[in-house]
């Protein structure tokens, strides 16, 4: 019988892989993994990996892998229930009864529906006569009405009894509202009950899935106590893991992730085109946090604060980053004391050229490819031309393509237009080459890398399908709102059997609002788990939706396909009419 899946999610979260494995393994981190000689074979190089980020294992000597349980089955020799109570033990969690956690998912949900109607309440008052004050603050901030919808920011009013009766109107609880932080009890009186937020501007808090978890508020009253009253630990909201604007920002084509340091940071970034920034909002930075940007990117750019507290939080932020394998740059602002108020005095565009970081070594870029061309020879100006706009077609801001096409434009003697043109084209085949890229790594034939394990080979038989098949599975793993985007497809449309149960799975997990992860998974037998490790262990970087609605695409077309061919004769016929109507066959 299965463990409720929530208490799965529990026992994977409260028992870390690095930390299970390394009471077994000599681990050793590089970048944002650790490796070891493998437990399982006889080795004298590290084959053995642990992923933190993902909860895996995955050896690639022996291919063994899986999450946390398979490690403790493997390696204790349990059968599944008992590494579950061996984990359990370990952790000091109780094995529950299935009623608990039932409830536990009921009273989250809840809480998310009373935040989600909560901030109804406080965009609603914003938007009303009463949200007047705020409104004007928020205009002298230079925030536009656009972006105050898209981040469904709101106002407190200045009262201590304004969203408890307006939300009991709808049915919640005193207790519900206490327990999501937007009430508080009073310490003198227990019976007094009042709004925790009055008179701020809010900012829900939107948790990957969309999902309105919490509340931070800032102050309109500049003598208030608090500038900032920022989320606290609910049933639903977990600072440690939680990055404002993170929803918005995992959706960004830019392939580097700001942080500031507060939400107004943030969302001056997004209003002014910088849709990849997010907001640590003042806490010091965890280990999950940086986790949870390393799935998405392997470049941060930093720009908190140019405050002694900022700065310090930024050495450490660096060496965390570096733990994880991200690779940092610092944005020292000039005349400006964090993005909101350089961008709003500044503009986009010398925040572009900052975020580039890169003036001078672009210049020195372009400087050494000259030296390389004698310039007074045609046809090395030509030739120059050509890989000057190959270089500039790689710098990530149109400012700049356009600065530095000017600069190679005066060197070759030639037209800036004529350079524009080239670095234009150049750029579109850039474009062409890493979208050719994606899609080969995207659905890359497994027939490359088929199964070692015969059994599960022999289940492989269409590989278009069980390509598409592995990607979906892989994507959705590291970015499980896909799954939102997977349409009529269920496990049933799936080749492989197996890997139907875990992307029904993964639905599951997902629509339960739990973590959608492979250590979770329960009820598959090593091989398939080994398979299900390696697959996640190829998809380490977040990809387009698109992709990911292209695989389901192929998996239902490969599945309607079934019908109509599904026996070999079918399918020596259907290829000899083929080759006929080509041409081509024919006796
Ligand atoms: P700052 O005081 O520099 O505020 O604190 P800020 O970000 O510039 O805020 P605005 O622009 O005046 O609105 C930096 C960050 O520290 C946290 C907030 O996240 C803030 O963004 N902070 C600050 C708190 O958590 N509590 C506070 O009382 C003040
Ligand atoms: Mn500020």
């Amino acid at each position: 019988m299965p463990f409720p899946a929530a208490f799965i999610d529990e026992l994977v979260a409260r028992n870390p892989i690095d930390e299970v494995v390394g009471q077994y393994v000599q681990l050793k981190r590089s970048g944002s993994n650790y490796f070891g000689l493998c437990p399982f074979h006889g080795e004298k190089t590290a084959s053995f990996s642990v992923a933190p980020n993902k909860q895996m294992y995955y050896c690639f000597g022996c291919h063994k892998g899986g999450g946390v349980i398979n490690f403790i089955m493997e390696i204790e020799g349990l059968s599944y229930p008992d590494a579950v109570r061996f984990l359990a033990k370990r952790a000091n969690l109780e094995v529950p009864e299935d009623e608990r956690y039932e409830s536990q998912y009921r009273a989250q949900e809840r809480l998310w529906k009373l935040c989600k109607d909560a901030a109804k309440f406080y965009h609603n008052l914003l938007k009303s006569d009463a949200g007047m004050a705020a409104r004007a603050y928020l205009v002298k901030r230079g925030l536009d009405w656009q972006t105050v919808v898209k981040f469904g920011m709101g106002f407190a009013p200045e009262d201590y009894h304004a969203l408890i009766p307006a939300m009991e109107r709808k049915g919640y609880s005193r207790e519900e509202l206490i327990a999501a932080n937007l009430a508080a009890v009073s310490p003198k009186n227990p019976q007094n009950v009042y709004d925790r937020f009055r008179n701020r501007v809010m900012f829900p808090q939107i948790d990957l899935r969309g999902n309105i978890i919490g509340f931070a508020g800032r102050a309109l009253d500049k003598d208030a106590k608090a500038k900032y009253i920022n989320p606290t630990e609910t049933l639903i909201f977990s600072k440690r893991k939680f990055l404002y604007a993170m929803n918005l920002a995992k959706k960004s084509k830019r392939p580097y992730i700001i942080l500031c340091e507060g939400p107004m940071d943030a969302i001056a970034c997004h209003q002014f085109g910088f849709d990849c920034a997010v907001a640590s909002q003042g806490t010091a930075l965890t280990e999950e946090q940086v986790n949870l940007i390393s799935k998405y990117t392997d470049q941060v750019i930093m720009t908190y604060d140019n405050d002694a507290a900022g700065q310090n939080a930024t050495q450490r932020a660096i060496q965390m980053f570096g733990r994880a394998g991200v690779k940092v740059k610092i944005l020292q602002l000039h005349d400006a004391k964090d993005a909101d108020e350089f961008l709003h005095k500044f503009g986009a565009d010398p925040f572009e050229v900052l975020l580039q970081g890169s003036e001078n070594q672009a210049d020195y870029r372009l400087m050494s490819l000259e030296k390389q061309f004698d310039l007074s020879l045609d046809e090395q100006r030509v030739e120059f031309t050509a890989k000057a706009a190959e270089l500039i077609s790689g710098f990530a801001s149109a400012v700049e393509r356009e600065i530095y096409a000017d600069r190679a434009a005066k060197a070759a003697g030639i037209s800036r237009d004529a350079m524009l043109l080239e670095v234009e084209k150049a750029f579109k085949k850039r474009i062409f080459r890493e979208k050719r890229q994606r899609e080969r790594q995207d659905l890359a034939p497994v027939a490359a890398k088929l199964p070692t394990d015969r059994k599960l080979r022999s289940e492989y038989a269409n590989t278009r399908s069980a390509a598409a098949e592995e990607a979906v599975i892989g994507m959705a793993l590291l970015e499980p709102s896909l799954l939102d985007q997977r349409g009529d497809l269920t496990g049933a449309a799936f080749s492989v059997a197996f890997l139907g149960r875990a992307f029904d799975s993964l639905v599951h997990l997902h629509q339960e609002g739990l973590r959608v992860s492979l250590a979770s998974l329960q009820e598959f037998s090593q091989e398939e788990s080994n398979r299900l490790s390696e697959i996640a262990r190829r998809y380490d970087r977040v990809s387009e939706e698109r992709a990911f609605t292209d695989c389901v695409a192929v998996i239902l077309e490969e599945n309607g396909k079934k019908g109509s061919a599904n026996s070999a004769a079918d399918l020596l016929a259907l290829s000899q009419a083929m080759k006929k109507n080509k041409g081509y066959g024919g006796t």
